[in-house]
């Protein structure tokens, strides 16, 4: 039996964190395994709001690529793609545009709640959910592994494939979406997200001393003053992180246990933190260390995945041409019919 495939995909828009690694990459390198899976680098999605600094975008490309490689994606197993090099991800947008309603794109929530941060919001930018419906359906994914605030693009991208194999002819499969382990991780500072523009993200390249670094800034308890004090979880940034990375649950108990009833200190569930973090990060520096010695084996992740991508993507194109009819223009029986 085929594989089912999965499709998803990262904006390379700056270096991937931790939040990245619970949210999708954790999932990603078990997924691959089973999986037929394509990881799409989506820089055209990425234009729709850096179009006027493209150096971050192409920068990011290999970031990204590389921060793929560290933590463990396979490109012999899997796909990497750059979404700009295969055009038919964006012809297949521009055709699916067609039976798109407009109030479809203006209802997303997601995309509205984005909107409303952008002072400009670009024609490319409102048209996003639109190109990743076409990225999911260009590779006629089954699974699409993402983070909350994505639902809403594999909704409408049900919603178009659903339209299109009515009116046209049954070619897509209706995809689902796939949560991850951790939806949202909390930002060193306990803000909602890690985000770059919000500088509180510790990053998958981050070395060891800038990772107890910033766990040393980590906010923890605010009502506490002395370790002696009982301590409070709820809302503790550093139990957050631990609750997310720290994979002995018995220990990990214990010290809730401890915390609450003042019998250890902030810097010491500080330190077991950065211990957990580091151990977390050493694999995946050291594989990041051999990828920037081998710079032609990062090439070739790219290009192989490609080039795959882009045989996927022109086959699905002639069936989609096809089943809509925009095919044998030429054909002499259809110049002399008419
Ligand atoms: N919008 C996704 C993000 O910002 C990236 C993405 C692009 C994607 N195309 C996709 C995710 C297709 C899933 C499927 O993370």
């Amino acid at each position: 039996m085929e594989r089912k495939r999965i499709l998803t995909g990262m904006r390379p828009t700056g270096k991937l964190h931790l939040g990245h690694y619970v949210g999708a990459l954790e999932n990603w390198i078990k997924l691959q395994k089973e999986y037929d899976c394509y990881f799409l680098i989506s820089d055209y999605q990425a234009l729709g709001d850096y179009a006027e600094d493209v150096s971050r975008i192409r920068d990011s490309v290999i970031n990204v690529t590389l921060d793929w490689l560290s933590v463990g994606l396979d490109p012999e197993l899997t796909t990497f793609v750059v979404q700009s090099y295969v055009p038919e991800y964006a012809e297949l947008s521009m055709l699916l545009s067609m039976i798109t309603p407009k109030g479809m794109i203006d209802r997303n929530p997601t995309l509205k709640s984005e909107m409303l941060r952008l002072k400009d919001v670009s024609m490319g930018f409102y048209n996003y959910p639109m190109s990743q419906v076409a990225d999911i359906l260009l590779s006629k994914a089954n699974l699409v592994p993402v983070g909350e605030d994505q639902l809403p693009h594999i909704e409408l991208t049900r919603e178009v494939a659903r339209k299109f194999n009515r009116i046209y002819s049954d070619i897509f499969p209706m995809p689902e979406a796939l949560i991850g382990r951790v939806p949202r991780l909390v930002g060193i500072d306990g803000k909602a997200k890690m985000s770059k523009s919000l500088g509180n993200c510790i990053y998958l390249s981050d070395s060891e001393d800038e990772v107890a670094k910033k766990v040393k800034k980590m906010y923890t308890d605010p009502t506490r003053i002395k370790a002696t004090d009982p301590g409070h979880i709820e809302g503790n940034v550093v139990f957050i992180y631990l609750d997310a990375f720290y994979s002995d649950k018995d220990k990990l108990n214990e010290l809730k246990e401890r915390y609450t009833q003042g019998k250890i200190g902030d810097v010491e569930i500080k330190d077991i933190l950065t211990e957990v973090l580091n151990n977390l990060l050493k694999p995946i520096r050291e594989r990041r260390e051999f990828y920037i010695n081998h710079p032609e084996k990062v090439r070739e992740a790219i290009i192989n995945g490609t080039k795959r991508a882009k045989k996927t993507a022109e086959e699905t194109m002639l069936e989609v041409r096809k089943a809509m009819k925009i095919t044998g223009y030429e054909d002499i029986e259809n110049i002399k019919k008419i």
